[in-house]
């Protein structure tokens, strides 16, 4: 064979492995609505970035006529590229190719660049859409799985995992993204469980679709397994160069900063005025982290989930800041499971990448129930708790309005380490609400009053002056400074650039045990 000949076969085998399952199976792609694998790595990494690794690798079985049916590739594409010129790794699986199962050789290829991004410390992004193990390879693609959970697991803390669903993602394929820091989901075409629908309706005689039982809303909204939503897949590609903005590559670097930052989009003044009189009227929260970030630099992480509270990445003088905040407009900024759920994974995500937290504080306190006493809200309460405890990145605190009983001690109050916290003049640091207080600590008092309603007035406007105020606790030093609202971004700026060298440790310890 010539050289000529030599070069030639090289390209003929690269457009083989360019085409994956075929034609055909590209239209029928397209017409679910669908990006194939590679039109998925164009949109989301930089033009020309990217460098494809194990294109020739194909599958060795030989069972159920496999033998006669190789792709090149194996129905996944795996390589390195970049995005807004920072380098991260990638897989993308290719459902033209068995249903983009998972074989042994596909499971190696993966494997083989996460192990690549843990030691060049880069993120790895996952794009899976997938029938789940490759049935005819049996057992060896269940073993190629656990190989990929592994190193999920091992890989955690250490770079940032990004999972998008984009497809079928079943079975036990669902706990690689479970296990990562975030994950994507595509309205309408991508959906995860454990067991489907026909499983479902044979068990336990429910039947439900597969939107129904596991599309992106329902993960989005209900279970929390996801934290984003898109309404198509180039918009979920663009929101995973977002979410890498705001990242570290590694768990020792820090997040880029940008330079090309603006103003906030709310002004001060706006804020002064947000808090209503009265106590029992809400406010959207969203318009304080709008006038303490950088304009257009806010990202909600699990925004249609339990949205008594907002987690989100944000930017302050250009640093990404994680920002977890109450949101009085829905259930009063309660915490209850869900929320404590979402926000102590938050929490944790913020710490483990060096990403210094903000935390604005409007809390009734933990939401009582039987329904929550029962599904465990001490067990789910204590892992905010001990998330913010445990947490060792710079915590700004701020507390707009109230801070009521354990929820003003987990949410990065000074006793759990908070490095600097703020209090509005409209803050209420007390153990309870004032009307509850009151009931409480004077019921003899009232009842045996002339005037028992007038006694009760004097008695919470009294306990008003005295304790729902920020005063009591800026005494103690509970409070570091009392500030106007319009003077927060301000004090928050100045707060992280005095933190930016803080180091802080945890005991020695093989790891915490978190109460899961
Ligand atoms: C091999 C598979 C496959 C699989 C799909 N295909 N899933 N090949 N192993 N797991 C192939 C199909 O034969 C078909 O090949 C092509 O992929 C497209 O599949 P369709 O069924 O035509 O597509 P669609 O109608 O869109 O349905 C997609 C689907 C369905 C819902 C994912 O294919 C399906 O139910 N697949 C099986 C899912 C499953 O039970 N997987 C095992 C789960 S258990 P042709 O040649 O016609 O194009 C599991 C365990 C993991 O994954 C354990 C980890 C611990």
């Amino acid at each position: 064979m010539s050289t000529a000949d030599k070069l030639d076969r090289l390209r003929q085998m690269r457009e083989q492995a360019r085409e994956g399952g075929g034609a055909r199976r590209l239209d029928q792609q397209h017409a679910r609505g669908k990006l194939s694998a590679r039109e998925r790595l164009t949109l989301l990494l930089d033009d020309d970035s990217f460098t494809e690794l194990d294109a020739f690798v194909t599958h060795r079985a030989s069972d159920f006529g496999l033998d006669e049916e190789r792709y090149l590739g194996d129905g996944v594409i795996t390589g390195f590229g970049r995005i807004d010129g920072r380098p991260v790794y990638v897989y993308s699986q290719d459902f033209t190719v068995f249903g983009g199962s998972l074989s042994e050789a596909h499971a190696e290829k993966i494997c083989k660049v996460m192990d690549l991004a843990v030691e060049n410390g880069l993120p790895i992004i996952g794009l899976s859409d997938s029938g789940g193990a490759r049935i005819q390879e049996g057992v060896v693609s269940l073993g190629g799985y656990a190989d990929i959970f592994l190193r999920n697991t091992l890989a955690s803390g250490v770079v940032p995992q990004i999972s998008l669903v984009m497809g079928p993602c079943a079975g036990g394929a669902v706990y690689s993204p479970a296990i990562t820091d975030f994950v994507l989901m595509v309205d309408s075409t991508s959906y995860m469980f454990v067991t489907g629908p026909n499983v479902v309706k044979t068990v336990t005689h429910e039947e439900i679709d597969f939107e129904g039982l596991g599309g992106a809303r329902v993960h989005n909204e209900t279970s929390g397994v996801a934290h984003f939503m898109a309404a198509g897949e180039p918009q979920a590609l663009e929101l995973a160069r977002t979410l890498v903005g705001y990242l570290p590559p590694n768990n020792v670097d820090l997040a880029p900063r940008r330079e090309d930052w603006s103003d906030p989009a709310i002004g001060g003044d706006e804020l002064d005025v947000l808090v209503p009189d009265s106590p029992k009227q809400s406010y959207d929260m969203h318009s304080v982290i709008g006038g303490i970030v950088d304009a257009d630099s806010f990202t909600e992480v699990h925004a249609l989930f339990a949205r008594n509270i907002i987690c989100g990445l944000g930017r302050i003088e250009g640093r990404t800041v994680g920002i977890v905040a109450q949101q009085p407009e829905v259930l009063a900024g309660v915490l209850d499971i869900d929320a404590s759920d979402k926000a102590a994974r938050f929490v944790r995500t913020c710490d483990c990448f060096n990403i210094p937290i903000l935390t604005l504080v409007d809390v009734p306190g933990f939401l009582p129930g039987v329904e929550q006493e029962h599904r465990g809200i001490i067990r789910h309460g204590a892992k905010l708790l001990y998330a913010y405890c445990e947490a060792t990145v710079p915590k700004v605190t701020v507390i707009t309005r109230k801070a009521y009983g354990g929820a003003y001690d987990v949410m990065s109050s000074k006793h759990v380490r908070g490095d600097m916290n703020f209090a509005w003049p409209t803050a209420e640091i007390a153990v309870m609400g004032v009307e509850g207080a009151v009931n409480i600590i004077f019921r003899e008092q009232i009842a045996s009053a002339e005037d028992a309603a007038a006694e009760r007035a004097r008695l919470v406007a009294e306990y008003e002056e005295r304790f729902a105020n920020p005063y009591v606790a800026a005494a103690r030093g509970y409070v570091d400074e009392v500030i106007l609202p319009s003077e927060t971004r301000a004090r928050v700026v100045g707060a992280l650039a005095m933190l930016e060298n803080k180091r802080q440790s945890v005991p020695a310890k093989k790891h915490g045990n978190i109460p899961l």
